[in-house]
């Protein structure tokens, strides 16, 4: 208002006025004009500015969405698999495609020191993570021969970072900076049969150091061992594992009921991750589903199953044996996509591959320890059938917390349920294809050699409960 009368002013005296209008109108276009260059200068510069701050955005943007892509794309394998195994040509493939996605861990890490620059501490601890605590872990997942997952939980939300290296020098490093309080980073480019230490850290807080070791090449002789039957009783839990970690097995299976109820979520620290956490620290689990298990959401975000473990069942190949977990507490009648599942692998190249064939499972077909119970009509109805028509060596399971070995029509049944719940100590029937039965706590151990396979179990005395030995 007061420009305008003062120009108004000045055009009283000095200017005609449809001249001083045009002046205006000139000086205000030539404003613009300037202005705009200038606007346009300075754009130039936001731009440049915020192109840069759009590149770092959009680095971390794409960052963001490479992880998020993973993720779907986990999530998409996941499903993909789970919808149709048919995909799963070969479950050894499987695991090796899921490490493929995983790779994005390593696109992740590039990623990172990328965006962190040349500082490796940086790299290492941003700026945002606070101090944070371990609560699980790390324990190991998922191992083949040349990948392997070490996951851990942490109490409030850090970055994942996993040092190891062949020898005391832990030189190699996987990083993961997005915070999260719970951990699962893939390491990549392992040599088989090969023992590493490693260690896990989050906000430069380290965890002790454990070593693991690779899976062998095809064939060389390994150890695992079977544990069931985990729940309740973390005092009995914590002498099973310790005695199986005395034992020293490359890998461990467990055949459900980690924890007395599934669904508390307290639980699994309590009577699972806690009682085994030096044995889980140095040996991959594969576990299947109890029905104390109970399918719950705790469970499945506990692990990283290979292939397609989206619904608790899969399969995988260590040396010569093939390994398939089925979940007997969901659906596997005939025509249910777990038991189409279960036909294609004992049909797939990697069962024909293999020496031995072995399933395990939560629920046992026989059983002599438990009063009001024979054993599972299901399983007996729908997959021994299977077994013997398919000729697989071994059926591993629990359910039962005693210890049971026998042989039905050339298939080993073993129920090895004695991992810390309540016992059933008392044989209340005694089936003619059941010929070992011990109601104590234990766990089995069993070497595979080539074509010779040698199973034992052991109480917590160190006690050898049963002894076996087969030769194909
Ligand atoms: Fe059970």
């Amino acid at each position: 208002m007061t420009f305008s009368n003062s120009i108004n002013g000045l055009s009283g005296r000095l200017i005609p006025a449809h001249a001083l209008r045009i002046l205006f109108l000139v000086l205000l276009l030539l404003l613009g004009v300037f202005s705009t260059a200038c606007g346009g200068g300075d754009d130039d510069d936001d731009d440049a500015s915020a192109s840069d701050d759009d590149v770092t955005d959009d680095d971390t943007t794409d960052d963001d969405t490479t992880d998020d892509d993973t993720s779907d794309d986990d999530d998409t394998s996941d499903d993909d698999v789970t919808d149709d195994d048919t995909a799963d040509d070969d479950t050894s493939d499987d695991d090796t495609s899921d490490d493929d996605t995983s790779d994005d861990d390593t696109a992740d890490d590039d990623t990172s020191d990328d965006d962190t620059g040349d500082d490796d501490d940086d790299d290492v601890v941003p700026v945002e993570c606070d101090e944070v605590s371990f609560v699980r872990g790390p324990y190991l997942q998922d191992v083949t021969q040349e990948t392997i997952r070490v996951m851990w939980r942490t109490d409030a939300a850090g970055n994942s970072v996993v040092e190891y290296d062949e020898d005391e020098t832990l030189d190699e490093r996987v990083v993961d900076n997005e915070l999260t309080d719970k951990h699962d980073l893939q390491l990549t480019g392992l040599a088989p049969g090969t023992s590493y230490n490693y260690r896990a850290d989050s906000c430069g807080v380290k965890s002790s150091t454990a070593d693991f070791s690779t899976a062998p090449v095809w064939g060389t002789p390994f150890k695992f061992a079977v544990i069931g039957d985990t729940q309740d009783h973390p005092e009995v839990h914590t002498q099973v594992a310790a005695a199986a970690l005395d034992w020293r097995p490359n890998i461990l299976l467990h055949v459900g009921d980690l924890v007395g109820d599934g669904w508390r979520k307290g639980d699994y620290d309590t009577e699972y991750f806690t009682p085994a956490a030096d044995l889980l620290q140095r040996t991959t689990v594969f576990p299947s589903v109890g029905n104390h298990d109970a399918n719950s959401p705790y469970y499945f975000d506990s692990f990283h199953y290979p292939g397609n473990g989206k619904w608790g069942y899969y399969s995988f190949t260590y040396s010569n044996v093939f390994f398939i977990a089925l979940n007997t507490t969901w659906l596997y009648y005939p025509g249910s996509h777990q038991y189409r599942w279960l036909i294609e692998q004992l049909e797939s190249d990697a069962a024909a591959d293999a020496d031995w064939v072995i399933v395990y499972a939560h629920h046992p077909p026989y059983c002599e320890g438990w009063e009001g119970y024979d054993g599972e009509w299901m399983v007996r109805q729908f997959l021994v059938p299977v077994f013997e028509d398919y000729g697989i060596d071994f059926y591993f399971s629990g359910h039962t917390h005693d210890y049971e070995r026998g042989n039905l029509n050339g298939v080993n049944y073993i129920i090895s349920g004695g991992g810390g719940g309540s016992l059933d100590d008392v044989q209340v029937r005694d089936y003619e294809h059941v010929t070992v039965w011990a109601g104590v706590h234990h766990f089995t151990g069993v070497t595979v050699d080539g074509k010779t396979l040698t199973l034992k179990a052991y109480d917590l005395d160190d006690k050898e409960i049963d002894s076996y030995t087969i030769t194909k």
